[in-house]
């Protein structure tokens, strides 16, 4: 390969950033793969909508299945978000032998074992790192960093627009509804964000981290769930006067192979090392049998802080196409604990 082609579906938040990474780290990516990456096309609802980026109008279509199909694209990079739709956009890209690349944890949550699956059965990689956390590289700290390890507890902040609302009433006195906006206008938010208020935007991220860690098929059925709606200033004023910080924590730990994973709004003492996590800012807590405790902080939102996960993974894609290895990557477990213990 001389040249890496990416097809973009959707131009939004984070599709802008993904344009502007490719455009402005190029020497950067040909230092890492050895040829220059570029965005052959892009997917978008409206052509003649006014962007922040540079971007020929001619690469830009409204058709998905432009980019899908066009021969010449290796790496399809998914940020449109939704489900339905997009899911089957993905098969169709795995089944037509595309590398896929997706920020969709809503997707992931509900869909990313079978999609997994169909991606193997095409040797082809679907990699995810974006879709939790946003800039944090704690996929490939759990699927890989950290894979030699048994995972037994988890804590995370992994929503930013409740933990930007969070932060703004306890230190700026903000009203919860002012917060919210605001969240909004940054761009954290879902385009719904009862998902993120309502902690279900978390559980999906929790239920992803879980599946990870403790390599268990852990559904979003399974995580129990409350967020932050009904949380006022007063409670916040009061936990703060008493040493303490609220936040919307999502913890999942296990043992003798049983996993347990919850969403809710917890007062954590000041000096806890998550209570200083403001704004919108991300933060996982893991604690390892070996390693003992270790903590993965970082931008959970954000064009260009989230757009540097999905670029990234763009690479780790290209990396594995030249050594042919797509599909069987080192980074998801090779055997199943069953076979391990049948075998011991
Ligand atoms: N709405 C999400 C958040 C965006 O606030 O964290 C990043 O997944």
């Amino acid at each position: 390969k001389d040249n890496v082609k990416v097809g973009l579906l959707g131009l939004g938040t984070v599709g802008t950033g993904v344009v502007k990474m490719i455009q402005n780290h190029q020497e950067q990516l040909v230092h890492q793969v050895g040829c220059p990456v570029s965005i052959k096309k892009v997917l978008v609802k409206n052509p003649d909508k006014v962007r922040d980026v540079e971007l020929d109008s001619s690469l830009l279509t409204t058709d998905p299945y432009d980019v899908i199909n066009d021969p010449e694209i290796d790496v399809i990079v998914e940020v449109i978000g939704g489900i339905e739709e997009t899911r089957k956009y993905i098969i169709d890209a795995l089944n037509s032998k595309k590398q896929v690349v997706t920020a969709n944890k809503d997707l992931i949550a509900l869909h990313g074992s079978e999609l997994q699956k169909i991606a193997a059965e095409n040797g082809c990689d679907l990699f995810y790192e974006a879709s939790v956390a946003g800039g944090i590289p704690i996929i490939k700290g759990l699927a890989d960093g950290l894979a030699s390890d048994k995972i037994q507890k988890m804590m995370g902040i992994v929503n930013g627009t409740t933990n930007y609302i969070l932060t703004k009433m306890t230190k700026d006195g903000l009203s919860y509804e002012t917060a919210l906006k605001d969240a909004q206008d940054l761009g954290f938010a879902e385009a719904d964000p009862t998902s993120d208020v309502e902690g279900l935007d978390a559980a999906r991220k929790m239920a992803i981290l879980a599946r990870l860690a403790f390599s268990m098929d852990i559904e979003l059925d399974d995580v129990s769930v409350s967020g932050i709606s009904s949380v006022t200033k007063d409670d916040l004023k009061y936990g703060s006067m008493l040493g303490y910080t609220m936040k919307l924590i999502g913890y999942a730990d296990q043992e003798n192979d049983r996993a347990e994973v919850s969403v809710q709004p917890t007062f954590l003492e000041n000096d806890h090392p998550l209570a200083s996590v403001h704004d919108e800012y991300n933060a996982v807590y893991v604690y390892g049998e070996a390693v003992g405790e270790t903590m993965f902080y970082g931008p959970g939102a954000g064009s260009l802080p989230t757009a540097t996960s999905i670029v990234s993974d763009v690479l780790a894609v290209v990396k594995n196409m030249r050594l042919g290895v797509n599909g069987r990557s080192a980074l998801a477990p090779q055997f199943d604990r069953q076979l391990k213990a049948a075998n011991e």
